[in-house]
This record gives structure tokens, sequence and C-alpha cells, in this order.
């Protein structure tokens, strides 16, 4: 997309809507360039009335109409900011909330492709600066344009030769400063990727704090630090750097126009073609006029770093969501899952992680995945709920290919308890409330303990009420494995996938986890992945997978006799408790 396009794009999806607010904001505009003039015009009656004819009545109503421009210029001045200062914040919380939106219904494909440190600078950092072009851009070209032509206006009239003169200067003024836009668009970019680099690195040391002591890692990582905020801090100096080299421009700019002036002015007052109170209100138009040329000489610089940073939101913002199915919903009665034939390949991947998989799971019945690390059990889990879609064959559930539903209607039979249990840092009920949010507090007790979290809970200081940190971290391997299967339960779903944790936890709680999940996985669709001799009898059916592709199948006496991957892995692998 061009400058042009983005600019009308960001003018029709978010500055449109505010029109009426802006509206208003340059009609303040128009009162702040009306004042600035009325204050550069009235120099010239009060030198010509005051000074030189001395009218004590005048003396009297010029100073108060000065006080009158001076006092209206401030509070239009302070009206339009603050107009455009709240339109620009209600714009940058609408962005931000679509880029939100965007990250939470993206599908896994695209979250895999980035960090997370990314997305957050991208919240941040970049919506200010798109937030800076919205607001910045109307204010700068309203009330400096306009203070600019009221200000040219006193000049010409008080002098027209003269102030022909002083606008030559304002063109060589804003070449030089154009050349700067398109260089700080450049290196703005650069930036903000810098800073994208620097978020990410923080979220992983914060990830890894433990991993870094163990190692003893703190020098390594404070050089790596050191390294990443180096560069963030060369490329933030080079933007300001660009920045104010307007300053040395502008102000020698300014200083040959105040000079070749006055000795102008000087040669025309010699002539008799200009009065000094006429040369007094000149000077101070011309000196009210700095600010605004400034400004709009700079405006390029903030325009394309607004630009530079639409162009890396607005991919985000557009991507398209998957679920192009919204409106048939999947219906599940009996709950079996059939793969016909499903070959998938990661994005970032040469081959194929699976190839020509057919696996039957009947409904209601307890079916397990064993394998080696690596051959793609929790690659086939994560197609049923399409967190990612098969690139041949096809899924069914009911014999209803899950392609052609929405997304919504699959996800609502399924749930999942996954080998990283993943909770919020919120308190005990919320966390297992997150898969029902309207659970009644009988329905939350029942859950936690049928999942044998109540005698823990209990023990809480808070009870449900306590908070249980990031991701958890207060709580125990088990403690958390059995929060994640009250949450599950709670869902009440027909289908349960399960990815057995492959840590394993001492027997007394290793029972209490396997109670828990024959409560919930009864008379439900339940896909495990087992890592467990319990689970692997407890089995209707067991597949073996291989490199992708199913190896073997049957229960677990038929496939001891006839597989012998599966007797191999049996020996070597499946906890025996
Ligand atoms: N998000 C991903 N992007 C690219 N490749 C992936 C991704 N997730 C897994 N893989 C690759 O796919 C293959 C299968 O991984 P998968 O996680 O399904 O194995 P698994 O059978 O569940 O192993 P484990 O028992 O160790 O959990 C592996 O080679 C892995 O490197
Ligand atoms: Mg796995």
């Amino acid at each position: 997309m061009s400058g042009i396009q983005i600019i009308t794009r960001l003018y029709r999806s978010y500055t449109k809507k505010f029109l009426s607010k802006i509206f208003l904001s340059i009609i303040f505009s128009f009162m702040v360039a009306g004042s600035t003039s009325a204050i550069a015009y009235l120099l010239d009656p009060a030198i010509e009335k005051i000074f030189i004819e001395k009218n004590k009545i005048l003396m009297m109503l010029i100073p108060i109409a000065i006080f009158i421009a001076f006092s209206t210029k401030g509070f239009s001045l302070y009206l339009a900011k603050s107009i455009l200062i709240s339109v620009g914040l209600e714009i940058r919380k609408i962005i931000q909330m679509q880029i939100f939106k965007s990250i939470v219904s993206s599908d896994l494909e695209t979250m895999d492709k980035k960090h997370s440190g990314k997305y957050i600078a991208h919240l941040t950092t970049d919506v200010s600066m798109i937030e800076k072009l919205v607001t910045d851009t109307i204010l700068l070209l309203t009330k400096d344009t306009l203070t600019l032509i009221g200000l040219l206006g006193v000049m010409f009239y008080q002098n027209w030769k003269l102030a022909l003169f002083a606008i030559i200067m304002i063109p060589l003024a804003s070449i030089a400063a154009k050349s700067l836009g398109k260089r700080m668009g450049k290196i703005s970019t650069q930036t903000m990727e810098t800073y994208g680099v620097v978020t990410s690195y923080l979220l992983e040391i914060f990830k890894n704090h433990k991993i870094i002591k163990i190692f003893q890692r703190e020098d390594y990582e404070n050089q790596r630090a050191d390294g990443y905020l180096e560069n963030l801090k060369n490329k933030t100096i080079k933007i300001a750097k660009v920045f104010i080299r307007t300053t040395p421009i502008m102000e020698t700019l300014t200083g040959l126009m105040i000079g070749g002036l006055i000795y102008f002015a000087g040669s025309l007052v010699m002539q008799d073609q200009l009065t000094v109170n006429s040369f007094f209100s000149f000077l101070a138009a011309m000196m009210l006029a700095y600010q605004p040329v400034r400004s709009l000489a700079t405006l390029n610089i903030g325009i394309q770093q607004g630009i530079s940073a639409a162009r890396r939101i607005l991919p985000i913002i557009d991507a398209e969501i998957k679920d192009k199915n919204v409106d048939k919903d999947l219906i599940v009665t009996n709950g079996s899952i059939e793969f016909k034939n499903v070959y998938f390949k990661y994005n970032n991947k040469e081959e194929d992680t699976l190839k020509s998989l057919n696996i039957k799971i009947n409904g209601g019945e307890f079916t397990a995945l064993v394998g080696h690390s690596g051959a793609g059990k929790t690659t086939i889990l994560n197609l049923i709920p399409r967190f990612y879609d098969p690139s041949n064959g096809e899924i069914c559930i009911d014999n209803q290919a899950i392609n052609n539903f929405s997304l919504k209607s699959i996800r609502n039979n399924i749930s999942l308890v996954s080998q990283d249990t993943s909770l919020f840092d919120d308190t005990i009920k919320n966390n297992i409330k997150y898969s029902k949010l309207n659970a009644s507090d009988e329905e939350i007790y029942e859950a936690s303990k049928l999942s044998y979290c109540e005698e823990f809970i209990n023990k809480m200081p808070n009870g449900y009420d306590t908070i249980i940190g990031e991701n958890g971290v207060r709580l125990s391997g088990g403690e958390k494995q059995r929060l994640s299967i009250a949450r599950a339960m709670l869902k009440k779903s027909k289908i349960i996938l399960l990815d057995e944790a492959t840590s394993s936890l001492d027997t007394e709680i290793e029972s209490k986890i396997q109670k828990a999940i024959n409560t919930l996985t009864k008379g439900k669709t339940t896909l495990v992945i087992a890592h467990r001799l319990s689970t692997v009898i407890n089995s209707n059916k067991i597949y073996v997978i291989d490199n992708g592709a199913v190896a073997a199948s049957g229960n677990h006496e038929e496939l001891l006799k006839k597989s012998a991957l599966y007797k191999n892995f049996y020996d070597k692998q499946i906890t025996k408790k």
C-alpha cells in the first residue's frame, strides 16, 4: 500500500467516525488563527496611536484588546487540542482492540510465526505512532495552516514587498524537512523491529528465569541484554538526531530571513515606503509565523512514522479469520471421530508430519494413542478442534467433515487437557470456570470434588479465591493437573482430548489423577495420548503411531502379541505404576 492509500484507509476506518468532534476542533483552530493574527495586527495601532499620537482612550482599549486576543488564543488552543487528544485516544483504543481481537482469534499457524513480544510492541508503540499521525496531523494542518494564512495576511497588509521577501523562505524550509521525513520512516521501521526484539527477549527471560539461575547464565544474559539495548539505543538516537536536525536548518534560515528583512525594511523606511508601526506589526507576525512554519515543516516526519507503523499493524488487523463456515453448525450426537487418509504438514517443515493417517474412534469409547516422541501424536490431537487443518484427506465427527462447520460449534463439543497445563494468573475458581463462565458454585464444587481438587483447595488460605500465580506457579504439578481436569470436567463436552503429562507423580496423586480422569471421561468419546500402563489397559482401542502414520491398532493384549513396535514401546517407555 502506498502512503496515500494508508492514510485514506486510516481516515475511512477511524478518523471518519469522529468528524463532528474534529470539525469542532477545526472551529477552535480558526479562533487560534484569528486571535494570533489579531495580536500581530494590534501592534500597529498600539505603536501608532499610543506611542506616536498619545491617544488616551486607545491607551486603555488596545491593551484590553491584546489581553482578549491572547486569552482567546489560549482557550481555543486548549479546546482544539483537548478534543483531538480524546479523539486520538479513542482511535488508539479502537486499533488496540482490533489488534487484540485479531490475536485472540487468529489460528495457531499464524501465532507460531511470530514471537509474542512483537505483538506487544505493535499494541503499544506502533499504535501510539498511528494515534499521533491521526491527531497531530489534523491539529497541525488546521491550526498551523490557518494561523500561517492569517499571519501572512497581516504581513501583506502591512507591506506586500516585505511579505513577498519573507515568503520566499517558507519553501526553502519545507524542502529541507521533506527529505528528513522519508529517512525517518525508514529508521522508525528499524527501531520498531528492534523494539519488538527487545520485548520478545524480555518475555523469554521471565519465562526461563529458573533455567538462567541453574545454569548460571546471568552474565551471559546481561551481555545479551546489553547488546539488544545498545542496538535499541543507537536506533533511537538516530531517530532523535534526524528529528532535531530540523532545528539548525530552521534557525539558520530564520536568521538569514530576519537579517535580510531588517536590511530590506531599513531601505524601505529610508524611502518612506514603510512606517515604524507597520514594521513592528509585520515583525511580530513574522515571528509568530515561525512556530507554524516549523511544525508544518516537520509534519512530514510524523506522517512517515505513522504510515510505517500502519504498514506493520494493518496486515494484522486485516488478517482473515480462517473460519469461513460461521453459519453451519456441527451437530454432535454420538461423538465418533474418524481420520480419513489425513495428511498434514507444518508450514515451516519440508516433510509431511502426518502421512495417510486413518483412525476410527467410536462414540463414547476410550481410545489411546501411543508412539515415540515426535511421532505426531499431539499433532493428531490438534487437528480435531481444527487448531490446524489437514493438507489432504478429511476428519469427520459423527460423519460430518469438520472442515465444513463453524469452529465455534466444533470447539463447543471438545474439551482439552493438555500435556503442559495452562492456567491463568487468577483465582482457582475463575480458572475452573474458564470452560463455562456461567457455571454455578455448586457445579464448580462438584467438578473440583470429582477431580480431587477439593482437598488442596480447602487447605489454601483463601480457598477458591486463592490467586495461583503466573501459569499456576503457586501450585504443585499434580495440583495443576487436577485443576485442569476440573476445568475440562465443568465443560461437560461430548469429546475429550487428553495429552497425558509425561512427568510422573507420586503413586497416591497418580491414582487420584487416574480416578479423576476416569470420572471425566465416563460416557464421553475420549482420545488420550497415553504414557501410562493404566491408561492403555483401560482403553477400548489403542493406535500405535509411528512417523506420522498408524503402525498398528487393537487393544493392549492384541498389540502385545502382534506389534513388535508396541511391545518394544511397552517394555521401554510405558510407566508401569
Ligand atoms: N508448531 C510446530 N511447527 C512445526 N513443527 C512442529 C510443530 N509442532 C510439532 N512439530 C513437529 O511435528 C512433529 C510431531 O510433533 P508432535 O508434537 O505431534 O509429536 P508427539 O508425538 O506429540 O511427541 P511427544 O510424545 O514428544 O509429545 C515433530 O517432528 C515436531 O518437530
Ligand atoms: Mg506431544
